[in-house]
């Protein structure tokens, strides 16, 4: 991995405590589970041709495997959030901008390709004009749906960021608040984590369901969860009518020694049956096979968060589209050596599960 030159001008400890140290162990032990399913392929089946397009709720993309929002991007590329977001729906697929980005949600809109899917991540503030303010911005620049992260309404104790006291560096600001705002600047250096400090006063931590109602309710754009790890949260979901599902761990970040995204898929994607409720993953996909799996598994599409974070700081906009081909390509020859020619043909039984995780 060769990583940007401008990434050199920035403080190292943020660097790499903010980025790099979040492929620790955690995330690593999150990789693992993704080798105990075992692909069961079917063969002489005519692969010759194959189709890898599918949609998220309603909106083609070319394949199943698009952009996780991560936050602050500009540390990792000058270009930040607008070149992910370039890449991605160059290649026809889409980016979830998080509500923590250093570039704004117009930035972003316009430096899509036309109609390529954006979607918005949202955390819910205390202050409900802001949320009410993010939710009525991302409508009016065409994302198409909301991604509420509701697994944390507390930040987790990131041990990393603690230790380097993690703060945004000064010529960056959370992009899409006014400078006037403690919201766009408070990410500061503190004693601890800057970034536990932010959340603690100004994220709302008691986010429960009646926000999901609220939120609905202020918006048109369809509304998806992401963090549920459980057939009981999932249940709730499709009774609180909300339009899919993001498996999602926040890639090991929030709660340790929580469930991996690929073993909870299965109980999610059995909760919601019968319903109109999509389902995604993401979380420690890196390789074509592990897409195939999840799909094999119920997901309609995978989201990558730090690949995406690697081709970013490595070069720019192309290095995040390289990210994205090297994944639909290894994605579309796992199709191909399992007999399938489309997502349609990616059915549990191509799986089998090991009993025993090897370390
Ligand atoms: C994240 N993630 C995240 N999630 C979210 O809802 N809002 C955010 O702002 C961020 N920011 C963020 C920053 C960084 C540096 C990382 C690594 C992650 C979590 C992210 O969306 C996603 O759930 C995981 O990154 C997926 O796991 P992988 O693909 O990184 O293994």
């Amino acid at each position: 991995m060769h990583y940007h030159k401008d990434a050199k001008l920035f403080n190292n400890k943020f660097w790499v405590g903010y980025f790099f140290s979040q492929s620790s162990s955690v995330e690593a032990e999150g990789r693992r589970h993704y080798f105990r399913y075992r692909l069961r392929p079917k063969l002489l089946r005519d692969v010759s041709k194959r189709d890898v397009r599918t949609s998220i709720l309603g909106q083609e993309i070319a394949f199943p495997i698009a952009v996780s929002p991560t936050a602050m991007q500009r540390m990792a590329h000058p270009e930040g959030e607008v070149a992910t977001a370039r890449a991605a729906t160059s290649l026809g697929t889409g980016v979830i901008l998080s509500s923590w980005s250093t570039s704004s949600i117009e930035e972003v809109a316009a430096g899509c390709s036309p109609n390529g899917p954006r979607w918005f991540q949202l955390y819910v503030y205390k202050d409900r004009d802001v949320v009410r303010d993010l939710v009525r911005r991302a409508e009016k620049e065409g994302y198409t749906a909301l991604f509420v992260t509701v697994d944390t309404p507390i930040l987790g104790r990131r041990l990393a960021d603690v230790r380097n006291k993690f703060a945004l560096p000064s010529h960056l600001r959370l992009a899409n608040f006014s400078t006037k705002q403690q919201h766009s600047s408070g990410v500061k250096s503190m004693q601890d984590s800057g970034l536990a400090a932010y959340v603690a006063s100004l994220i709302d931590p008691s986010l429960n369901w009646e926000h999901i109602e609220w939120l609905k309710s202020i918006t048109s754009m369809p509304i998806v969860l992401k963090g549920i790890l459980t057939a009981e949260d999932a249940k709730l979901a499709v009774q609180h009518n909300v339009d899919g599902i993001m498996v999602s761990n926040h890639g090991a970040r929030q709660l340790d020694g929580v469930l991996a995204t690929i073993d909870a898929l299965p109980e999610v994607v059995e909760a919601v049956r019968g319903s109109n409720v999509e389902v995604y993953l993401d979380g420690g996909v890196r390789s074509g096979t592990d897409v195939f799996k999840a799909i094999a598994l119920g997901a309609r599409a995978v989201f990558i968060g730090r690949p995406s974070l690697w081709g970013l700081a490595y070069d720019g906009e192309a290095g995040v589209r390289k990210v994205l081909e090297l994944i639909r390509d290894e994605f579309s020859l796992s199709m191909a050596l399992s007999g399938c020619t489309s997502i349609a043909d990616i059915t549990p039984d191509l799986i089998q599960k090991d009993r025993f995780l090897v370390m």
